[in-house]
C-alpha cells in the first residue's frame, strides 16, 4: 500500500487520533491517542482521518484552524453530536449489539428517539460530505463502527467512484434482538452499511449475525462483500512499553499494595456495562466465601476506568462497581489485607504493570466485539498467566482453547474458574500462556489494517 500507485486512504471514526484541551492561559494542549487504527494507518502514506470534535478543546482547535497533518476534525453542533453519540450510538445501537436492554421496560422508541435519530442522520451526513470533499477519484474510504452506519450509503450517493469499506468493532446482534429496533430504523442501518463495497467484522460470529439480519430483514446482502479481520495485540509496542521505567515504578507500588506472597487476579476495563465488572466482583466474593483458604492469599486488582459518564446508566454502574468492591473489603478485609484493589483513574503504565504481575486475568464480558485485554495480558505477563475468559468475547474464537472459559452470567462457575486458574500447575500455565500470546499476536494492527485495505481494493 505504500507503492506509487496506491490510492489515497480515508478513515472516518467518531473518536480521532488526537484530542485537544484548552489550558487556563488559553493555549491548546494536544494529545495523541493509540490503538489499532493509529498503528494500522502508520503504514499508509497518502491519508486523511476524518473525526468529530468531542470536547470544547477540540472545537476551539477547529475554530483556530489548529490541526495535525492528515487529520480533519468536524465541528458538528454540540447538541447534534450529543444526540447522535450519547442518545443513539451509545444508548441504542450499543445496547442492541451488546444485548443490554432490560426488555420488560426498555427500549421505548418514542418522539424523543425520533428527534435524536434525526441528529444521528445529520451527524452521519456531515461525515459523508466531508469524506466526499476529501476523496480523490477512486480513493479508498474505511468507515468505522456503529456511530457511522449511515455513512457508506450516503457517501455512495455523493461519490459513486469511491471504494468504501465499513468495519464494526462491536458484536452484531442476532436478528431476533436486532428486531427490537423500529422496522424502518433497522432497515436504514442495514442499508446504510450495505452502501459499502465491503462490510467487515472482528469475528465470523458477528459477520454471520449481520448476514442473518440482512437476509431476514432485507432478503440478502446485495452486492456488498462481507469479511472478517480479527484485530490482534501489538506485541512489539507492548513488550517495549511495558519494560519502561514508569511501569517498573508502578509495579513496585502495586507489589507493596498486594503484599508479599499473594496471588493476583487482574482485570482492566473501561467501566462499561458490557464488561460485567459487577458479576466479576460477585464471583470473587463467592471464591472467598466458598474457598476460605484463599482469604489473605489473593488480591483482586481491578482497574475500572471512567467511560461515557454523560449517561446516567454508566454513572450508576460506576457507583455500583465501587459499592460492591467496598462491601467485599469491609466483609473480608483484615488489618494487612485489602481483598479488592480498585483503581478508577486511568493510567496506562499502571495497567501494564498489572498485566506483568497477573497470575490470573479475568475477562468476563457479557458480549464484546473482541476484547484486547485478553490478548494483551499473556503478551506482557512476566511469569505466564492463566486467562479466565467469557465465551461471549470475540477473543474466545482465537483464545478459547487455552483459556478457562466461562458463561459470563454464571457467577458460581466463574468463581470455580478463578479457583482453577489460581491452582493451575506452573508448567501448564507457562505453556498455555505462551500459546495464548502466540494466538493473540497473529494479526498485529498494521497487518489487520492492510489486509482490510487489500481486500477492499482487490
Ligand atoms: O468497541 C467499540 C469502540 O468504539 C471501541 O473502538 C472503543 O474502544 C470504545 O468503543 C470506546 O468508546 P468511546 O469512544 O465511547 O469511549
Amino acid at each position: 500500500m505504500v507503492s506509487e500507485h496506491a490510492p489515497k486512504v480515508l478513515v472516518a471514526s467518531n473518536r480521532g487520533p488526537v484530542s485537544y484541551t484548552l489550558r487556563e492561559d488559553g493555549s491548546l494542549d494536544s494529545k495523541r491517542g493509540g490503538g489499532g487504527l493509529v498503528s494500522g494507518l502508520s503504514a499508509v502514506e497518502d491519508k486523511v482521518w476524518v473525526c468529530a470534535a468531542l470536547s470544547d478543546g477540540d472545537r476551539e482547535a477547529v475554530r483556530r484552524g489548529v490541526s495535525e497533518p492528515g487529520v480533519r476534525m468536524l465541528d458538528i453542533d454540540a447538541s447534534v453530536h450529543a444526540d447522535a453519540y450519547n442518545g443513539i450510538a451509545n444508548s441504542v445501537l450499543w445496547f442492541v449489539h451488546h444485548m443490554l436492554y432490560q426488555t420488560p421496560v426498555e427500549p421505548v422508541f418514542d418522539a424523543e428517539f425520533r428527534r435524536q435519530w434525526a441528529s444521528y442522520e445529520a451527524y452521519n451526513r456531515a461525515f459523508a460530505e466531508a469524506l466526499a470533499e476529501e476523496a480523490d477519484p477512486d480513493s479508498a474510504v474505511l468507515v468505522q463502527d456503529y456511530h457511522l452506519t449511515l455513512v457508506p450509503g450516503m457517501l455512495r450517493e455523493l461519490r459513486p467512484d469511491l471504494r468504501i469499506g465499513h468495519f464494526s468493532h462491536t458484536p452484531w446482534a442476532p436478528v431476533d434482538y436486532f428486531r427490537l429496533l423500529p422496522d424502518d430504523i433497522g432497515r436504514q442501518v442495514l442499508h446504510g452499511i450495505l452502501g459499502a463495497d465491503r462490510a467487515a467484522f472482528l469475528t465470523r460470529r458477528w459477520a454471520d449475525a449481520f448476514i442473518g439480519c440482512c437476509t431476514e430483514v432485507l432478503g440478502g446482502t446485495g452486492r456488498t462483500r462481507i469479511g472478517v479481520h480479527g484485530l490482534g495485540a501489538d506485541a512489539d509496542f507492548l513488550r517495549r512499553r511495558s519494560r519502561e521505567a514508569d511501569v517498573d515504578e508502578r509495579m513496585a507500588t502495586l507489589r507493596e499494595q498486594v503484599g508479599e506472597g499473594r496471588k493476583t487476579i487482574v482485570r482492566v476495563d473501561r467501566t462499561e456495562l458490557s464488561k460485567n465488572i459487577v458479576r466479576g466482583l460477585h464471583a470473587y466474593r463467592a471464591l472467598l466465601e466458598e474457598r476460605p483458604e484463599w482469604r489473605e492469599r489473593v488480591v483482586h486488582v481491578a482497574f475500572a476506568y471512567p467511560s461515557r459518564q454523560d449517561l446516567t446508566v454508566y454513572r450508576d454502574y460506576t457507583a455500583e462497581v465501587q459499592r460492591v468492591a467496598e462491601d467485599i473489603n469491609a466483609t473480608y478485609g483484615t488489618a494487612d489485607w485489602t481483598p479488592v484493589l480498585l483503581h478508577v483513574d486511568d493510567d496506562f503504565a499502571r495497567s501494564l504493570a498489572a498485566y506483568r504481575l497477573a497470575d490470573v486475568a479475568l475477562v468476563n464480558p457479557i458480549r464484546d466485539g473482541m476484547n484486547l485485554v485478553a490478548k494483551e495480558v499473556p503478551v506482557v505477563s512476566d511469569h505466564g498467566c492463566a486467562l479466565v475468559l467469557s465465551r461471549e468475547a470475540g477473543a474466545y474464537e482465537e483464545l478459547g482453547e487455552d483459556a478457562i472459559v466461562v458463561n459470563p452470567y454464571d457467577v458460581s462457575a466463574t468463581a470455580e474458574a478463578l479457583h482453577e486458574a489460581l491452582t493451575m500447575d506452573g508448567d501448564e500455565r507457562s505453556v498455555r500462556s505462551e500459546r495464548l500470546a502466540a494466538a493473540a499476536t497473529s494479526l498485529p494492527p498494521q497487518q489487520w489494517f492492510l489486509d482490510q485495505l487489500d481486500a477492499l481494493l482487490g
